[in-house]
């Protein structure tokens, strides 16, 4: 906090993949502020709706039978589009509920099949899974968990990648009830999966009864060129996780989807059994109304279609700075979805600035990484003044601040 304090940078404006400054410098926002204005800034459409919708009903409690309109209308068109077998949706306002709600249902779940023991959760290295308590609890970024130790619910962390190292925890350990996994890692540092680990992943958990829980905060909605990047690796996962881009930010919303298997024993009819959980604002239907026009515009203009075609241009771009000596490692290749990890934190930060000066912003994610991950709207030529903007930053920074001994000493 000391850092910012005195030091915002206030945003007052935005139109498709640029937003404004207080000061009126213009800027391309390569990370759709946080991976979420998916269609882009300024869509009178989405507030038009949202205004509508306010000035009729707001929003009503969803509790019990109680609904709305927009809500059953979201929770229909969420339900044709999700990859997952039967499903049954639930609501929440952001992407860390829709974590601890999946927690929560994945340890009653194996409960009321009298499978007392599976209570434990597992998650890879560098995972963002959110910050509320189960999020917290299933960081796979260390420091996101530390000072909650003994606080925390139990989890397990499994090495980012690594197939065989899952393989033997879920054989030997049968207290876990889940595998959480998001796609491409977003937060960690932009990480795809290794091929054939999700496939793989999926497999294990259904051999050894545990469920799988796909992350799709960042990657659902076109993210990794596909509607749902399960769909890209051919995945139908038990539970799967919405939000950002589900209202493209107009209005906090997130969704859960669950297989019609796994809420099968809290919706027949003779059991009177309760999955006692519920959120004020689930199924805001101010906040659906935002989420139907979105959907509606990624749907009309083919933004999903723009995504695939806009993945080879991103990967290109970005490959270009992997021979930089201040790059470590470029990662792309899953939609538009991008990072660059440099050598090392107080480097990125001057780079940040640099681009921030040169009118392109983006920030720092775990491992060093500048973070690219733009609306489906930006255009090639602005995707292109990215690649170049961040080039130019890192040659300003090598100028003013050349390898030092260790870092030189690190390439051999
Ligand atoms: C993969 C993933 N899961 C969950 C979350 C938490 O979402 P929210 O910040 O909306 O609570 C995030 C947020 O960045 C995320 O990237």
């Amino acid at each position: 906090m000391p850092s910012v304090s005195g030091a915002e940078t206030t945003i007052v404006r935005g139109r498709g993949a640029e937003v404004w400054d207080e000061s009126g410098h213009r800027l391309i926002d390569a990370p759709a502020s946080l991976w979420y204005c998916n269609v882009g800034h300024g869509r009178s459409e989405i507030a038009d709706a949202v205004a509508e919708q306010m000035r009729t009903l707001a929003a009503y409690s969803t509790f019990q039978h109680y609904a709305t309109r927009p809500a059953l209308a979201l929770a229909d068109r969420l339900a044709e589009l999700v990859p997952v077998s039967d499903p049954k949706i639930f609501m929440t306002s952001g992407g860390s509920d829709a974590v601890d709600f999946a927690a929560k249902l994945s340890i009653r779940f194996w409960q009321v099949q009298g499978r007392e023991e599976k209570r434990l959760l597992v998650s890879r290295g560098s995972a963002y899974h959110g910050l509320h308590g189960f999020g917290t609890a299933l960081a796979g970024l260390d420091f996101n968990r530390a000072g909650y130790s003994g606080s925390l619910p139990a989890t397990v962390r499994v090495p980012t990648n690594d197939i065989d190292s899952l393989g033997s925890l879920l054989a030997t350990d049968e207290r876990i009830a889940a595998f959480y996994c998001e796609p491409v890692i977003g937060t960690g540092g932009v990480i795809p999966p290794a091929p054939g680990y999700l496939e793989g992943a999926r497999e294990l958990c259904r051999r050894h009864d545990v469920l799988f829980i796909a992350d799709e905060v960042i990657t659902g909605f076109g993210r990794a060129g596909a509607m749902f990047a399960c769909e890209r690796y051919g995945l139908e996962p038990d539970i799967l996780l919405m939000a950002k881009g589900i209202s493209s930010g107009y209005v906090p919303l997130g969704a859960v989807a669950v297989s019609g298997n796994v809420a099968e024993p809290f919706w027949r009819s003779e059991s009177n059994l309760i999955f006692r959980h519920g959120l004020t604002y689930s199924g805001h239907a101010a906040a659906c109304r935002a989420s139907l026009a979105n959907l509606e515009i990624l749907e009309r203009e083919d933004l999903v279609q723009r995504v695939s075609e806009l993945e080879p241009r991103l990967s290109g771009i970005v490959s270009q700075l992997s021979s930089h000596p201040l790059v470590r490692e470029v990662r792309a290749g899953v939609g538009l979805l991008a990072g660059v990890e440099l050598r090392n934190s107080e480097r990125a930060q001057r780079v940040i600035s640099g681009c921030y000066r040169r009118g392109v912003l983006t920030r720092q994610l775990a491992r060093s990484t500048l973070h690219i991950s733009p609306p489906f709207v930006i255009t090639e030529h602005a995707l292109q003044l990215v690649g170049e903007v961040i080039a130019e930053s890192l040659d300003q920074e090598l100028e003013a601040h050349p390898l030092t001994a260790e870092e030189m000493h690190e390439d051999h």
